[in-house]
């Protein structure tokens, strides 16, 4: 039998347990440390084009999608952030690929009318701005008259 009194040894194992997260910890600090050498391409290549629009519509555009959708895009502090900024640069890649406003002048115009109709969808069934992007620019958020304006710009160019 242990000649150590109990309270001696609770005392014992909330040290240990004590030690060992400060151990995780560190090492959490370690790798949060370590991640933020991992480079990270935050680039905003040479605008060829602008937004097929005007006035309002071209404000909203700006306002609500060219940060993904452009290579206007206003990196923010925590775009310098890893792992956070590993997913604003995909999200910017992706959206790029999918749909770019700077490059819009290179598209066919088959490409240009199937965009057109993929905006409007997008508007339509409100998955553009995605919402975590809404939650971090609360200026994105479009109102029902925002949204009305982008659905008809949409509609009548994918006719023109
Ligand atoms: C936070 C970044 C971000 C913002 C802001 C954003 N998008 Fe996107 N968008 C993406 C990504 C990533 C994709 C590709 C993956 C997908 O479809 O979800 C995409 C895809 C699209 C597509 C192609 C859909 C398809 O499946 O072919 C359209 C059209 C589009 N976005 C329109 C918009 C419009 C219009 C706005 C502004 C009202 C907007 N997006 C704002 C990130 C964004």
């Amino acid at each position: 039998m242990d000649s150590r009194s109990l309270p001696d040894l609770e005392t014992g194992v909330m040290r240990g347990l004590l030690r060992a997260w400060k151990q995780i910890l560190l090492g959490l600090g370690v790798i949060f440390v370590g991640i933020q050498l991992i480079p990270v391409r935050r680039s905003n290549p040479a605008i060829q084009g602008e937004a097929p629009a005007a006035g309002q519509v071209k404000e909203i555009l700006r306002r609500a999608c060219q940060d993904c959708h452009s290579h206007e895009t206003r990196w923010p502090w925590y775009a310098y952030v890893a792992p956070v900024s590993w997913l604003i640069e995909h999200d910017v890649e992706e959206g790029r690929e999918y749909l770019n406003f700077s490059t819009w002048d290179s598209y066919p115009s088959e490409k240009r009318v199937k965009l057109f109709k993929e905006i409007r969808e997008e508007i339509e069934v409100g998955s553009m701005p995605p919402w975590y992007y809404v939650t971090m620019h609360p200026s994105a958020r479009l109102s029902e008259r925002e949204l009305g304006l982008l659905r008809g710009w949409s509609a009548e160019a994918a006719r023109e």
